[in-house]
């Protein structure tokens, strides 16, 4: 998903106003910073462009998920449902509150399947947390629907879905917070960085707040300043965040050719029967960093993977061995490896998970293949490469 394979001369400029001025940190040096303040104007841009009232930037995408359960107020015994398919981040953010992930099932989008969320549901859920994979989102109706009835908060982890979009909206202001990740290999990259997005004041305040050891951020002397709350630091340093001004000016750029590059691979895909692809509850705001489709069993859609390599096909997964992405390999967290004590909530809330089982999930990810869309492709490399995979997956299946 990467703006880095377009760095360029815009990027160079904002990082050297940050290395003229010598003010690396977004707070404070009034005097000697030249007038540049990289990670507020990000803020501003990141609120014009999504439409929404409040960004705060932080460290991580990582870091703006552990931000957003600490404003939801979500701590010790919360129960905090959340996909099997996702990046191991939705667990650590979760585990970082005190609280406990509840992993549910996925459907054909990819991410949170509502019926299983709704049957997961106990008087301890605190958040639903759907996360928006490769590019395109959940189902957010369904889940909005379910959130508004059980009187419980929706976080979009929209950390891969940046300036994807629902029925016209924002991915991230679908929910009460949503979250992205700008690190090496998003959509617009800081090289390291992340961001929530609110239009709740009192969440926003408290993450200005909490992102920043509990600040209040009022007057001229940060010595001086007092901390109605406590926090930690979640900071972005300045450098990142000018990386960031420059590539979010360029993301209707990267995602039109994103668009245009998916629409040639898919369109020729559609042409083989045996091949369906994953259901994207509106098309019109997919990211389209990634292409995912489905093979009609495991066993041909691993015939697949060999074959993609037989005929030169770079960067596609089938998650079901990733040690990243899917619960299948999570056995740290199965077997709860942590360096310190965990409390006897968490514990007990997370015996059953190295026995339970995710059938519907295993069939999804062992039949899917999510190809990337690089920017840097010519339009003759994009259809040459969508004849070799047609070949390559006619190869296996006749
Ligand atoms: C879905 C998802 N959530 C959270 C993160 C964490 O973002 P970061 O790497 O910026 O900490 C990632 C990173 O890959 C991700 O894919």
């Amino acid at each position: 998903m990467p703006g880095f394979e377009l760095f360029g001369d815009a990027e160079r400029k904002e990082v050297n106003d940050v290395l003229d001025s010598g003010v690396l940190m977004r707070y404070g040096f009034d005097g000697m910073r030249n007038g540049h303040w990289k990670a507020k104007e990000l803020e501003q841009e990141l609120e014009n462009k999504l439409n929404v009232k409040h960004a705060q930037l932080t460290s991580s995408g990582t870091s703006a998920l552990n931000v957003a359960l600490a404003i939801l107020g979500v701590g010790a015994g919360d129960e905090v449902i959340m996909p099997t398919f996702t990046f191991v981040a939705s667990f650590e953010s979760i585990l970082n509150a005190g609280a406990i992930p509840i992993l549910v099932e996925i459907d054909d989008t990819l991410t949170l399947d509502p019926k299983a969320v709704e049957a997961a549901i106990t008087s301890r859920t605190k958040v639903i947390m759907p996360v928006h994979m490769c590019g395109s989102m959940a189902d957010l109706d369904a889940l909005k629907d379910i959130c508004e009835r059980h009187n419980i908060f929706l976080l979009e982890d929209a950390c891969q879905a940046y300036a994807g979009t629902y029925k016209g909206k924002a991915l991230g202001t679908i929910g009460n917070v949503g979250c992205f990740s700008f690190d090496y290999v998003k959509t617009i990259t800081c090289g390291e960085g992340g961001a929530l997005i609110m239009n709740d004041d009192k969440l926003a305040k408290h993450a200005d707040q909490y992102t920043d050891h509990g600040h209040d951020h009022l007057g001229s002397d940060r010595g001086l300043e007092t901390h109605p709350v406590l926090g930690y630091n979640y900071r972005i340093s300045e450098l990142n965040a000018a990386v960031g001004l420059a590539q979010i000016r360029r993301t209707d750029e990267f995602i039109n050719i994103q668009k245009k590059n998916k629409k040639i691979l898919k369109d020729a895909l559609r042409a083989i029967p045996k091949v369906s692809f994953r259901r994207i509850p509106d098309e019109d705001g997919d990211t389209a960093t990634f292409l995912s489709f489905f093979m009609p069993t495991a066993e041909l859609s691993l015939k697949v993977v060999d074959a993609f390599k037989e005929y030169g096909i770079d960067a596609y997964w089938n998650y079901y061995d990733n040690n990243w992405h899917y619960i299948r390999k999570w056995n740290h967290l199965k077997d709860l490896n942590t360096l310190f004590p965990l409390s006897d909530q968490i514990k007990k809330g997370m015996q059953n998970l190295n026995t339970l089982e995710f059938p519907k999930s295993d069939d999804l990810i062992s039949r899917n293949i999510s190809c990337l869309i690089k920017l840097s492709w010519t339009e003759e490399e994009v259809k040459e490469r969508a004849e070799n995979m047609v070949k390559a997956i006619k190869s296996v299946i006749q």
